[in-house]
């Protein structure tokens, strides 16, 4: 089962317009020239998305390869780097059971909370194990996930927003509801579109995202082979972490497999 599918993955960079995804390619280059030991230019990129990060990150030099579960997202994504003859190589995978040929990247990213999407503790393990597999030691996770402190003291159960298009208006309700104890919100998102002759198409969505602590993440990173190296409040360099910080940029390296922690949770 996927998400972002259909008419949903072609209205994403609508959404999303207004997001500085230059500016937190900018932040990611950044902390890989802080934190990268050496050199760092092959990058693969999860949860890619319409490829906004991985276009971004290409004008400085990596060589990119980007992946979605999402075909429609892929498929948004291949199309805008055609039109900018761009070299990232955009491939479909499940982030659940990474099947790449050659796996010894500088690099991985997993941005906007895309991590979320893998709802349970044995999922997660899988997830971050398959990603260490595919690093090479010494390399760099760099990832945001949806902070647990945020969303537990003032999540918005209704949010509606509303864009207007040259046919006429796109109107946006999200729904979500949490469920604490395993840390999942639920978001139902039904899209509107009304033309301006009075007619309008609907479509309907539901995405589960977990939300996690730094602390928890810290403990998931060691349990999977990595070092967690910096956490910052956003793409900010804002190491102070409060529970106003709704999303959290991490940066782990990966441990060689002979030192990695084998520690379950
Ligand atoms: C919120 S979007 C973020 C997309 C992109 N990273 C961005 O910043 O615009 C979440 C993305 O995660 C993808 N996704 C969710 N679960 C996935 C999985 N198991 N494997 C690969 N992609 C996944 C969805 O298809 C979607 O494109």
């Amino acid at each position: 089962m996927s998400s972002y599918i259909g008419r949903h993955a072609r209205l994403y960079d609508l959404f999303y317009a207004d997001k500085p995804y230059a500016q937190e390619a900018e932040f990611v280059h950044s902390c890989i020239q802080q934190y990268g030991d050496g050199s760092t230019t092959r990058l693969l990129e999860l949860a890619c998305g319409t490829g906004n990060h991985a276009l971004a990150l290409e004008k400085h030099g990596y060589t990119i390869t980007a992946t979605d579960y999402s075909q429609d997202m892929l498929e948004q994504a291949k199309a805008k780097a055609k039109k900018t003859v761009s070299q990232v190589d955009f491939q479909w995978q499940d982030m659940r059971s990474l099947e790449l040929p050659d796996c010894s990247f500088d690099v991985i990213i997993c941005l906007f909370d895309s991590i979320g999407y893998v709802a349970t503790n044995e999922a997660l393990l899988q997830v971050l194990r398959g990603i260490h597999r595919c690093l090479r030691p010494g390399g760099l996770f760099i990832f945001e996930f949806w902070h647990a402190a945020a969303m537990l003291k003032e999540y918005d159960p209704l949010r509606i927003r509303r864009w207007t298009v040259p046919e006429g208006e796109v109107l946006r309700i999200s729904e979500t509801v949490l469920d604490p104890a395993k840390q999942l919100a639920s978001v139902t998102y039904t899209i509107y579109e009304l033309k301006t002759d009075g007619s309008y198409s609907s479509l309907n969505e539901t995405q589960t995202n977990r939300f996690f602590l730094v602390q928890e993440m810290a403990g998931w990173l060691m349990a999977s082979g990595f070092v967690a190296v910096n956490w910052f409040a956003g793409f900010a360099n804002v190491e102070h972490i409060t529970e106003d910080a709704w999303h959290i940029v991490a940066v782990a390296r990966s441990k060689d497999t002979s030192e990695a922690d084998t520690h379950g949770l």
